[in-house]
């Protein structure tokens, strides 16, 4: 098993902000701006948070680090990383797993994108500042996702945006892009916060969020939080693996990704106050589903004042948010292209894209023209969602820990993780991440995934 890096070329982040911004880059994304709000409604408000909260420090933040840990140990994209650390092993399929899911997810993600795209345009337009009534937003929103040409014009754009940022190469072009754009990520989502929990009645929608009711937390709740804490720490399919391989030796990637998790998990928290005290101010329904951000949202800023510039602010945000994150996925399948079939970055990341471009296709239109083509009894874009968050997501994730845990050697993997034993903080912890690694996350996850299959 080599345990230093191999001596291909390889790119690597430039500096320790650099390593943040492009994991918080692909943590923070539609899942909190889009998915999170929407979860916290469906299940309940404070109570979903705070399983939320569990699943991601305990069971989550230990399954991020076993991917940064095979990234930067093996110095490869998700599939070679497998083969390079257990030669000749079964292995190599969960690479293969680890390259085939992020093909699906960026598919559909670049859909949801290209709504944002389209909503943008909206709203930079000022489509959403003459007081429509709710039920005008919702055909609107309908009529838009079941049409053929317009949301596929976004999700063409948006893909374009995503693989031109992938072209420029990791540090001119994914490292560049995160510095310029995650800060500027907090600054619109705290302003759009600090105006909706400014609204009159915004009260009722913040005690919905912080005041929890444990007796709703049930089993669908546990697999809910644990599905949308993977999804929104981007883990078990290649991708912080893919980019811990960009991080050079001497970074503390214990900090990189407890910084990723903590600026994830504030940013869901600073997306739900943008939302959700607007939702109670106008006395709508938090239970909405996936239409919130594009139904009840712009109901609430047609209607509020300055709600035309919030729209703005609010649907660049969720633009540039999306991109962050689906430049990662794009690049777990760019950087195996480039390091195990040996394409050049251009031609890998034209390959992506017809491939997710088709797919994303079958997405869209599953909202029109192909919404009674059903696999499972699930439309295209459903069945995307659902595999990935519910199924793909979480095996992947817990095979990374079992081969953490379980087949790498305990002393490469403290190695790792403390920097040969210089990082003095790692080391006093190392012991009870190890621990996490080995037992206790492997059995939450499985306990919660088969809880899932289940019920
Ligand atoms: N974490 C992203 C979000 O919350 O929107 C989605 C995502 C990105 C999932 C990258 C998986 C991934 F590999």
């Amino acid at each position: 098993m080599p345990s230093t890096p191999n001596t291909m070329e390889r790119e690597n982040f430039a500096t320790k902000f650099g390593v943040l911004v492009a994991m918080a880059g692909s943590a923070i994304g539609l899942g909190n701006l889009w998915r999170f709000p929407y979860l916290v409604g469906s299940y309940g408000g404070a109570a979903f948070i705070f399983v939320y909260i569990i699943c991601v420090f305990v069971l989550c933040l230990p399954i991020l680090f076993s991917e940064v840990i095979v990234g930067r140990r093996s110095h490869a994209n998700a599939f070679g990383a497998f083969k390079k650390l257990a030669p000749g092993s079964r292995w190599k399929w969960l690479g293969a797993l680890s390259v085939l899911t992020p093909l699906i997810i960026v598919s559909y993600y670049s859909v949801v994108g290209g709504w944002g795209v389209e909503y943008f345009f909206k709203s930079v337009t000022f489509e959403f500042t003459d007081g429509m009534t709710q039920s005008q937003l919702g055909t609107l929103f309908s009529s838009f996702t079941s049409s053929v040409w317009a949301p596929l014009m976004g999700h063409t754009i948006f893909l374009l945006m995503t693989a031109l940022i992938v072209i420029s190469g990791v540090k001119s072009g994914i490292e560049k892009f995160g510095k310029v754009m995650m800060p500027m990520l907090f600054v619109l989502i705290v302003i759009i916060a600090v105006r909706a929990v400014t609204l009159p009645g915004a009260a009722e929608g913040l005690a919905y969020l912080f005041k929890p009711d444990f007796s709703k937390i049930d089993a669908s709740v546990c697999s809910a939080a644990l599905g949308q804490a993977f999804f929104s720490l981007s883990l078990g399919m290649g991708t912080m693996l893919t980019y811990g391989s960009y991080v050079s030796k001497k970074e503390n990637i214990a900090a990189s990704s407890s910084y990723t998790a903590i600026s994830d998990t504030i940013f869901a928290l600073l997306a739900s106050c943008a939302i959700m005290p607007a939702v109670f101010a106008f006395g709508l329904d938090p239970e909405e589903g996936p239409s919130l951000v594009f139904e009840t949202l712009p109901f609430i800023f047609s209607n509020m004042s300055l709600g035309a510039f919030v729209a703005i602010l609010f649907f660049l945000a969720l633009i540039v948010a999306a991109l962050t994150s689906s430049i990662s996925l794009y690049e777990v399948v760019v950087a195996y292209l480039v390091e195990e079939k040996h394409y050049t970055r251009k031609g890998a990341a034209i390959l992506v894209f017809v491939v997710a471009w088709v797919l994303g296709i079958l997405c869209s239109l599953s909202f029109g023209p192909l919404s009674e083509f059903r696999i499972f009894g699930q439309t295209v874009f459903n069945l995307f969602d659902k595999l990935s968050a519910n199924f793909l997501m979480p095996l992947g994730g817990l095979l990374i820990v079992i081969f953490v845990g379980w087949v790498m050697k305990k002393s490469d993997v403290i190695d790792e993780f403390t920097n040969g034993g210089s990082l003095k903080a790692n080391v006093r912890v190392s012991g009870f991440v190890y621990f996490l690694i080995r037992y206790i996350c492997p059995l939450a996850v499985l306990a919660v995934f088969l809880t899932a299959l289940i019920f």
